[in-house]
C-alpha cells in the first residue's frame, strides 16, 4: 500500500542547486509576438511555480520561476487579423514567396534558435521536470528535424519541378499552403511537438498563431526574438493565456483553416466543434494513446524488461508513446515482475540536473493524488504494488509503481495514466491480448517481445489493423522523425513525419493547359523569365 513519506531532502536548498541551472531571478515575461512587434503586457499575469520545490531549513515551498502574460481575446483576434493579413487570402508575401526564399528564413531562425539552447534547455528542466540529458535532446532534435524537414521540402520540390503530359494536358502539380494554422503542443514535449507541427506548417507558405501548452511556457519566452528576426510581420504570432479566452475566439472565427493540436481528444473535440465551418478545417491532432507491450512465453526477459523500463517509464512514463500496460504470458510474469521490479526499484529519483537520474517530479497540478488513486482503485479490485516502496509520494514526486495482477474491473486497465504507474497483466492465450487491442479507445503502436518468427508474423498481421506501429522486441516511440506517426481510434488524425507533415499543411494544386503551339510558348516564356514562383522548373541544390 503507498504511502506518503514526507523525506524533504531530496529536494534542493537554493545553495545546492548547480550554478549552471540557477534561476537566479525568475523570468517575469511581458512580451507577445503579433505582426512582427514584441508587444509588452502590463495586464494580469500567470506566476509560474516549478514541479522542483526548494527546501529553505526543513520546509519545502514551490519555486516561483517566472510569469506569462494572460491576454485577452482582445489580443488574440489582434493575433488572428495579423495571421490573416500576412496570408492575405493567398496572396501574402509569405504565401507566395518561392520555396528556397521561405527555406532562407527558416536557415536564419535556426541560427537565432541555437544561440538560445542553454535558456530552453534549462527551462525545460525547471518548468516540467525534464533531466538535462533529455532536455537537451528535445532541443538538437527540434533542430535536426528542422534541418530534416528542409531537406525533405527541397526533395519535394525537385520532384515537382518536372511537368507531366497526359491526354493531350501539360500539367505541373506541387503543394500549396492552406491558410492560417493554429499550433498548440502539449506540455511533456513543449518544444519539439510544437515545432513538429509550427515548422512545417511554416515552411509550406501557411501563416501560424502558436499557443505554448498550460505548463511549459516561459521556454518559448527565449525564441520570440528569433521569431521576430526570421520571419516577415504576421506570420508566426503568439498567444498566451486560458484556452477558454484566447483560444475560443479564434476558433468561433471560422478564420482557422488548419488546427494542429497535440493534447487530449476532449479538448480536441471541443475545439473542432467551435469552428462553424468545420468542412473548411483541416485537423492534424496527436492525442491520448494506451500503448501494450506483450510479453510471449519465449521471449528474452532480459531484453523484454530493458526495453519495457524504457517504454512505460522514461520522462515518468509522461510520454504519449509510453508503454501503458504490460501482457505478460503467465508461463514467464513471475520471472519478468522479478527482474523488471529489480529494475525499476534501480531507477535513481531525484531532480533533473542529477547524474543518472530517471524519475523526477510530476508538473502537472494534483498528480500525485491522481496517480494514487488509480493505485487505491486497483488495489480494491485485488492487484497489489509489487515493488517495494512503489507509489511513496514526496511532494511532488511519485515513486514508480508496479501493479499485478491488473484486471478489466481497475481504472488503470483502460485509463491513460500518463505517469509512472506500470500496469502488469497475465494472459494465457493470445486472443485476451488481441481482444483489449480490439475494444480499446486507442490504436496508435504496440511492441511484441518474443522469438518465434512464425507466431510474431501472425501477431504483426493482425495487428497492423489495430495500431499504427508494431515494434519488435523493441519500446514503442515515435522517432526516428523520418518514420510516419499516427495512430487510429481516438489516438490521432492525420499523419506526422518530416516528410507527410509537409503534406498534411498543404494541398496539391497544379497548373495544366492543353499542349499547343500557343499555350507552350506562353509557359516556356514563364519559365525562361521566371515570371512565377510556383510554376517553374528551377531545382534547388
Ligand atoms: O508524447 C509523445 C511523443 O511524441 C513521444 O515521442 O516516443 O520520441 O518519446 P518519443
Amino acid at each position: 500500500m503507498s504511502s506518503i513519506n514526507k523525506s524533504t531532502l531530496i529536494f534542493p536548498s537554493e545553495t545546492e542547486i548547480p550554478p549552471l541551472v540557477k534561476i537566479e531571478t525568475p523570468i517575469h515575461q511581458t512580451e507577445y509576438l503579433i505582426n512582427g512587434v514584441l508587444h509588452n503586457w502590463s495586464g494580469d499575469k500567470q506566476e509560474v511555480f516549478s514541479p522542483i520545490s526548494v527546501r529553505d531549513n526543513q520546509v519545502l515551498s514551490p519555486k516561483l520561476i517566472g510569469s506569462y502574460p494572460l491576454l485577452t481575446e482582445k489580443e488574440s483576434l489582434a493575433a488572428l487579423t495579423a495571421a490573416s493579413e500576412a496570408y492575405n487570402h493567398g496572396q501574402g508575401k509569405w504565401p507566395t514567396m518561392s520555396v528556397i526564399d521561405r527555406i532562407k528564413h527558416l536557415e536564419i531562425f535556426i541560427g537565432h534558435m541555437q544561440e538560445q539552447k542553454a535558456s530552453v534547455v534549462n527551462l525545460l528542466m525547471w518548468e516540467i521536470a525534464k533531466t538535462y540529458p533529455d532536455a537537451e535532446k528535445e532541443f538538437d532534435r527540434t533542430v535536426a528535424y528542422i534541418k530534416d524537414t528542409i531537406e525533405a521540402l527541397k526533395d519535394l520540390d525537385r520532384s515537382n519541378s518536372r511537368f507531366s503530359i497526359e491526354e493531350g494536358i501539360i500539367g505541373q502539380i506541387r503543394r500549396a499552403p492552406l491558410g492560417v494554422v493554429l499550433c498548440m503542443g502539449p506540455y511533456n514535449y513543449p518544444l519539439n511537438e510544437t515545432f513538429t507541427t509550427l515548422i512545417p506548417a511554416l515552411i509550406m507558405g501557411n501563416t501560424v498563431i502558436f499557443k505554448p501548452p498550460k505548463l511549459g511556457v516561459l521556454l518559448h519566452q527565449p525564441l520570440l526574438t528569433a521569431f521576430q528576426k526570421s520571419f516577415p510581420p504576421g506570420v508566426v504570432n503568439t498567444v498566451y493565456g486560458e484556452g477558454k479566452t484566447v483560444v475560443s475566439p479564434l476558433m468561433q472565427s471560422g478564420k482557422i483553416d488548419v488546427l494542429a493540436f497535440i493534447g487530449s481528444s476532449h479538448v480536441a473535440d471541443i475545439l473542432k466543434r467551435q469552428h462553424p465551418y468545420p468542412h473548411r478545417l483541416r485537423c492534424i491532432l496527436g492525442l491520448e494513446a494506451k500503448n501494450p507491450a506483450i510479453i510471449l512465453s519465449d521471449a528474452d526477459l532480459d531484453n523484454a524488461v530493458k526495453e519495457c523500463v524504457l517504454g512505460s517509464l522514461s520522462y515518468n512514463g509522461q510520454r504519449c508513446t509510453a508503454l501503458k500496460i504490460i501482457f505478460a504470458h503467465k508461463n514467464i510474469v513471475s520471472q519478468f515482475l522479478e527482474r523488471f521490479t529489480q529494475a525499476v526499484n534501480k531507477l535513481k529519483i531525484g531532480m533533473p540536473w542529477e547524474p543518472n537520474v530517471s524519475i523526477t517530479p510530476l508538473p502537472e497540478p494534483n498528480k500525485t493524488d491522481y496517480l494514487l488513486g488509480l493505485v487505491e482503485d486497483s488495489i480494491k479490485h485485488g492487484a497489489k504494488v509489487v515493488n517495494e516502496g512503489g507509489g511513496t509520494v514526496n511532494e511532488t514526486l511519485f515513486s514508480p509503481a508496479v501493479l499485478y495482477p491488473v484486471n478489466e474491473k481497475m481504472k488503470v486497465y483502460q485509463e491513460e495514466q500518463f505517469g509512472p504507474i506500470v500496469p502488469v497483466v497475465a494472459f494465457e492465450e493470445i486472443e485476451e491480448v488481441i481482444d483489449y487491442i480490439v475494444k480499446s479507445n486507442y490504436g496508435q503502436q504496440v511492441s511484441i517481445f518474443g522469438n518465434d518468427s512464425e507466431v510474431i508474423a501472425r501477431l504483426i498481421d493482425v495487428l497492423v489493423n489495430q495500431v499504427c506501429r508494431v515494434n519488435i522486441n523493441s519500446q514503442c516511440q515515435r522517432g526516428p522523425d523520418k518514420f510516419p506517426f499516427t495512430g487510429r481510434k481516438d489516438s490521432a488524425e492525420a499523419t506526422l513525419s518530416v516528410s507527410d507533415a509537409l503534406r498534411a499543411f498543404s494541398i496539391r494544386a497544379l497548373v495544366a493547359t492543353k499542349e499547343n503551339d500557343v499555350n507552350k510558348t506562353i509557359v516556356k516564356k514563364i519559365l525562361l523569365e521566371h515570371y512565377s514562383n510556383f510554376l517553374n522548373t528551377d531545382f534547388i541544390f
